[in-house]
């Protein structure tokens, strides 16, 4: 296989950051399980290493709760260098939370779907993969029952997230705007994130006010539902996070159609995915931007910005085909300039573009898997390559980094990678790219 180097050493990140039964995104900076890390990070795994896939996935979902929420941090041990640790956020405070796990009260794109479809595809012994499916896909089903009950207030299809770090793009200048309607207390609190990587590639102390905010009305509320979409001022549709419910049931649907004899499940499957598509395509698409934005569920507006995750929708099959031809284009012309990497994280051409600061610019290499991966399904296979290429180079020039820089002009002394090193998900979806031959 080409790159064989590189593959051998993505398998030792992934070898290194395995603990008791699960995976750190990487080492001092992010020291627990993350939902949707596990999730990626399972699909590298798969490859040479079914058990610790498949024990990924079970530790996983092994800390959901009795709602049928699943947390996006496990706090599995004690661990002093981060923050905000298991104390601040008290999951213990919602009454049908882990007894076995302390976490946060907060959750991640739900990827657990299509993960286990992607496991499924990568196996070489289907039966006993299936087998493994088939004894945790129900845990699955009831985490996507507790979104569409409890996280879509006004029944449209579309879910909620209250929280930026339930996005997974933490720092996105797309939540400028809710900041901007929000006037936090200061707090007094030491961050450990600056202490592992330079202040500049992470987010503010303000921003930061912000996030534990949010936090603190949720607690307030003993994290209901019911009252943080009541109160939280930060209430989003965010078509990433969509994006990945769809696909995820989408996933289910293949899944119980191979197992058999879940018909119920099936039809109600079909349902909600009907009308989940329907209703993003209404309310997300953006015709005169050419692709899919968030909408402000508290302050009933579209937040009106390009990011990665406005192309992510073509992973989940979600535009028609004319759709995706002009959505393609305007990535193309704004995000696939010859001088930047693909792809970019935010607007490129945006006042608030910044290459360097975490989800304000830069590259990240799971967002690029998605987009390899629904620029191939509408027929985009020359720049479905060329995503692939732009990941394989800039992890060869730098190393595994969390994000990259995507000016290609500072990519010449090798130190353009940021954030965390010998960090997971760029490891374990490299491997998956290199097997996609
Ligand atoms: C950061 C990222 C988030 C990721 C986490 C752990 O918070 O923004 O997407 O899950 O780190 O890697």
């Amino acid at each position: 296989m080409k790159n064989a180097s590189l593959y051998n050493k993505a398998k030792e990140v992934l070898q290194n950051n395995w603990r008791a039964g699960f995976s750190i995104p990487c080492a001092k900076l992010y020291p627990f399980q993350w939902f949707w890390d596990s999730g990626l990070i399972a699909i590298g795994f798969a490859h040479f290493d079914m058990q610790k896939a498949e024990q990924e996935i079970k530790t996983l979902l092994d800390a959901q709760w009795g709602n049928g929420f699943i947390p996006h941090i496990i706090f599995h041990t004690e661990s002093d260098t981060y923050f905000p640790g298991p104390d601040f956020h008290r999951s213990d405070l919602h009454p049908q939370s882990s007894k076995k796990y302390r976490s946060t009260g907060m959750t991640q794109p739900p990827v657990t779907g299509f993960v286990l479809e992607e496991i499924y595809r990568i196996s070489k012994d289907k039966e006993a993969t299936l087998k493994f499916i088939e004894d945790l896909i129900d845990k699955v089903y009831f985490n996507h029952d507790y979104f569409y009950r409890h996280r879509d207030p006004e029944n449209e299809g579309l879910v909620y997230i209250y929280h930026n770090w339930e996005s997974g793009t933490d720092n996105s200048p797309i939540w400028d705007d809710i900041w901007d309607t929000m006037n936090p207390p200061e707090y007094t609190f030491e961050r450990r994130d600056t202490t592992h990587v330079d202040a500049s590639e992470r987010p503010s102390k303000r921003e930061y006010d912000h996030y534990l905010y949010i936090i603190d009305i949720a607690k307030e509320h003993n994290y209901s539902d019911e009252k943080i979409a009541e109160l939280s001022p930060f209430l989003i549709q965010d078509p990433l996070f969509n994006a990945m419910l769809i696909k995820s049931n989408e996933s289910l649907l293949t899944l119980y159609e191979l197992i058999g004899n879940n018909e119920a499940k099936i039809s109600q499957l079909k349902q909600w995915q009907e009308k989940a598509i329907n209703a993003f395509n209404k309310k997300l698409y953006d015709e005169d931007l050419g692709a899919y934005v968030h909408y402000d569920l508290r302050n009933k507006r579209p937040l009106r910005f390009l990011s990665s995750s406005s192309f992510a929708p073509l992973f989940a099959n979600i535009p028609g085909k004319e759709r995706a031809d002009n959505m393609i284009k305007v990535m193309m012309n704004k995000f696939g300039k010859e001088s930047q990497y693909l792809c970019a994280s935010f607007d490129p051409d945006s006042e608030r573009f910044n290459p360097k600061k975490y989800w304000r610019g830069p590259v990240w290499i799971n967002l690029n898997w998605m987009l390899f991966d629904g620029l191939n399904r509408y027929g985009y296979t020359d720049i479905a390559e060329r995503v692939k290429s732009d990941s394989i180079e800039i992890i060869d020039k730098n190393g595994f980094y969390e994000y990259f820089d995507s000016r290609k002009e500072v990519h010449k002394a090798g130190n353009a990678g940021y954030g965390g090193n010998n960090f997971s998900w760029s490891a374990a979806l490299l491997i998956d790219l290199l097997e996609k031959n």
